[in-house]
C-alpha cells in the first residue's frame, strides 16, 4: 500500500535562466527529493549545450533553450519555479520585461505552487514590483509572499530570498 506521504506523481520544478548553474542538477541529484523532476531553461544555446553535455546521465533532469518572457509550457505545469539572479538581470534592462517574466512564471505555476527568487534587490523595491504584477486587489496575483535576508557576500552585497505562493 502507498504511504500517505508518498507523492503519486513527480514534483515538477522549473529553473528559469539557469545559465551554467549547478542548482538544477544538484536538486535533481538530491536523494531526499527522489520524486523531483527538474527543467532548466536558458536563452543561451551555449549554456544549454554545456548543461546537457555535463548532465546527460541524470534521468530526472532536462535543460532546454527557452525565453522567460514567453515560456513554452502549459498553464499550471509546475509545482515550483526557482530564479537565481534572472529577474535581477532582466530588471537592469527593462521593468516591462521583468513584469512580463513574473506573469509568465505565475501562469506556469499550479495553484499553491511556489516561486522562489534569490536576489540582490532589497525588499522595498522588490515587493513593490511583485505587488504591481497583474494586481487589481493591491496584493498582486500571489496569495502569500515571504522574504528572508540571506546574509552578505564577500563584496558586502546583501542577498535575499523571496518566496511567493500562487
Ligand atoms: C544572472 S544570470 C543567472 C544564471 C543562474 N541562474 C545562476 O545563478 O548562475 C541570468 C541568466 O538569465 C539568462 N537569460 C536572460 N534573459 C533571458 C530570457 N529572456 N530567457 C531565458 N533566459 C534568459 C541569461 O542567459 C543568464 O544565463
Amino acid at each position: 500500500m502507498r504511504g500517505l506521504d508518498t507523492p503519486t506523481r513527480n514534483i515538477r520544478l522549473l529553473h528559469v535562466g539557469c545559465g551554467t548553474s549547478e542548482v538544477g542538477p544538484k536538486l535533481a541529484e538530491e536523494p531526499a527529493l527522489s520524486s523531483l523532476h527538474v527543467t532548466d531553461i536558458d536563452s543561451s544555446p551555449t549554456a544549454v549545450r554545456l548543461m546537457r553535455k555535463r548532465h546527460a546521465t541524470l534521468g530526472n533532469y532536462e535543460c532546454r533553450e527557452g525565453d522567460v518572457l514567453n515560456l513554452d509550457f502549459p498553464a499550471g505545469r509546475f509545482d515550483a519555479v526557482v530564479d537565481k539572479g534572472t529577474l535581477d538581470a532582466l530588471l537592469c534592462r527593462s521593468a516591462e520585461d521583468a513584469l512580463a517574466m513574473v506573469s509568465e512564471v505565475h501562469r506556469v505555476l499550479r495553484k499553491g505552487g511556489v516561486y522562489v527568487q534569490i536576489s540582490a534587490e532589497d525588499p522595498e523595491a522588490r515587493l513593490e514590483l511583485l505587488t504591481e504584477c497583474g494586481s487589481s486587489s493591491g496584493r498582486g496575483p500571489w496569495s502569500r509572499s515571504i522574504f528572508k535576508e540571506l546574509g552578505e557576500s564577500k563584496g558586502s552585497t546583501a542577498y535575499y530570498m523571496y518566496v511567493l505562493v500562487k
